[in-house]
């Protein structure tokens, strides 16, 4: 008899096992082709992660794509069928770019749809099956649920111009409750709903106990409708035993226009980022023309290969958080606000070489690193939380949670250049940088056509040498663009240092994060 465990790889049983799964709820396996005209993905770019698709010309000259998603050929391919709900589940190839690489990468999701009139024993069920999913890679995961309803009346409550809208449904996403703050006091936001959101935003944990929050905060009858069903689907999980590692996190964002009702996000301990994400979409059934409505999830099973063991328990204690502290001036700084929030690690303010320290008992473990290498070291997973800069966070936008604005490091963020240079809109402005990405950002939303000179230090000398026309910066005193006979001509950003920390960490090791950032917090208060 062969022995398929010992043949099959981790990724490779999890397709079958969930397989299995998946029929046993009824759902059918369906294939779709490996492509699809490109037209319908260049019609729904927001429902894909990414806007960059693979395509090619077939023989007649129409325009293909490579399949970045099974969920809109499955909903292309379905009719309604009124009264009925039909049930799918998938193992296929998509084709995505990746951000890091540059490159297309094809990656094996596996999912399930259900598709038809939906009602609540239908989500309940597609719930069930993600936490069932996420159980049969990893005996610890955790399941995020929210609601659209709750970010729509949001929305609605703060008002905001489209640009900052969609800037703070960022910040939401990454639990960045300064960056809200900041952009609502920009538009005139009263405190109380300021801080109404803000707590919304920190807002996660057991779906009874968050929701019984927020139906105090009374903000609007879009956020009430969204907390009722809500609170109809916790009773129903629970009444058939699933509950506790499905927790309602309200960072937990997908796109308004295609997602309305519930939308949720899995993480398994041992993996850096989330592993399966889904949600209700009714929205894209009318976009695409169908009556019926629609919920599903997929599971990015390629990243169960590169599962880790995690960190053992330390002995029941509380776990040790590894945390990523930038080299240099700024870095000691930092460590100091750690020391004084009751987080030391003495030994290393000892002379020497080491790059890793450790204090056991207060739960912490320190790696200098390069400032620009925090938020990598973080979005992997090799430190549960670190601190960054914000020009670095705006620079390579990683997918982690930004905690605290700790108001150390503080700099400004300019495009500056010689005192008599007057911009000719005539012609490509040639700009100097350290910082390609926030640069360009800046100059598409002004519409103006750049050219950029990418550099690695001593940016001042580019304008000088006539290399470029101006440069984009950090100004901290001003010293440097006076002594170079430069001057300041605009403000891009204000920068200081933030917490940031990985997304998956901070479902495992939620207590021990929670409370370093409320020490942390104190103690930037106090400073200030
Ligand atoms: C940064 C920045 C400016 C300077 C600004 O350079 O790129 O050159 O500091 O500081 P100031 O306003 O206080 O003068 P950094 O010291 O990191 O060196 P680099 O040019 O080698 O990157």
């Amino acid at each position: 008899m062969v022995d398929y465990n010992s043949i099959l790889r981790n990724e490779e049983r999890a397709i079958y096992l969930l397989r299995d799964l998946y029929n046993r709820y009824g759902y059918k396996q369906i294939k779709t082709s490996k492509f699809e005209a490109y037209e319908l993905y260049g019609r729904n770019k927001d429902f894909l992660t990414s806007d960059e698709v693979m395509t090619f010309t077939d023989s007649k000259g129409k325009l293909k794509a490579l399949k970045p998603d099974v969920t809109l050929s499955i909903v292309k391919n379905t009719e309604d069928n009124p009264g009925e709900v039909q049930k799918f589940c998938y193992n296929d190839y998509v084709y995505r770019l990746s951000k890091k690489t540059g490159n297309f990468k094809e990656i094996m999701q596996t999912g399930v749809e259900a598709i038809g009139d939906i009602g609540s024993s239908d989500v309940c069920e597609i719930i069930v099956l993600a936490a069932k999913s996420l159980e049969l890679v990893a005996d610890d995961y955790a399941l995020d649920i929210s609601h659209m309803g709750i970010l729509r009346g949001v929305s609605k409550a703060l008002n905001l111009p489209e640009d900052a809208e969609e800037s703070v449904l960022e910040c939401i996403a990454n639990k960045n409750t300064h960056g809200i703050a900041n952009i609502c006091k920009e538009y005139g936001v009263s405190e109380k709903l300021i801080k109404q959101v803000e707590a919304l935003v920190q807002a996660h944990g057991p779906i009874d106990e968050v929701l019984s929050k927020l139906e105090k905060q009374d903000l609007n009858e879009v956020v009430s409708e969204a907390v009722e069903e809500l609170k109809e689907i916790d009773e129903a999980l629970k009444s058939i035993g699933v509950g506790g590692k499905i927790r309602f996190d309200f960072s937990v964002v997908n796109d308004m226009g295609y997602y309305n009702g519930v939308v949720f996000q899995g993480f398994v301990n041992g993996l850096a980022s989330g592993i399966l994400s889904g949600g209700r979409y009714d929205n894209l059934m009318a976009k695409m023309g169908k009556r019926s409505g629609g919920i599903g999830f997929g599971v990015y099973v390629d990243k169960i290969a590169n599962m880790i063991e995690p960190e053992q328990d330390n002995n029941g204690e509380k776990q040790i958080v590894n945390i990523a502290l930038p080299k240099g001036r700024l870095g000691e700084k930092i460590y100091d606000m750690f020391e004084s929030a009751g987080y030391e690690c003495p030994e290393i303010k000892e002379e020497s070489r080491k790059l890793i320290f450790e204090n056991l008992e207060k739960g912490v473990r320190y790696f200098w690193v390069k400032p620009s290498d925090v938020a990598i070291y973080v979005e992997r997973g090799s430190a549960d939380i670190g601190v960054a800069g914000k020009d670095i966070i705006l620079e390579s936008e990683p997918n982690v949670y930004e905690l605290l604005n700790l108001k150390r490091g503080k700099c400004r963020m300019m495009v500056a250049g010689k005192k008599d240079w007057v911009d000719d809109t005539d012609k490509t402005l040639r700009v100097a940088t350290k910082f390609p990405n926030i640069a360009s950002q800046y100059y598409n939303s002004k519409s103006r056509d750049i050219d950029i000179v990418k550099l690695n230090g001593s940016i001042e000398i580019a304008p000088i040498l006539g290399l470029t026309d101006v440069i984009v910066d950090i100004v901290e005193t001003g010293n440097t663009l006076k002594a170079n006979n430069l001057e300041a001509k605009e403000e891009i950003e204000n920068i200081s240092a933030r917490l940031i920390s990985n997304k998956a960490s901070f479902k495992f090791k939620t207590k021990e994060i929670e409370a370093i950032k409320s020490s942390l917090n104190k103690v930037g208060e106090k400073i200030d």
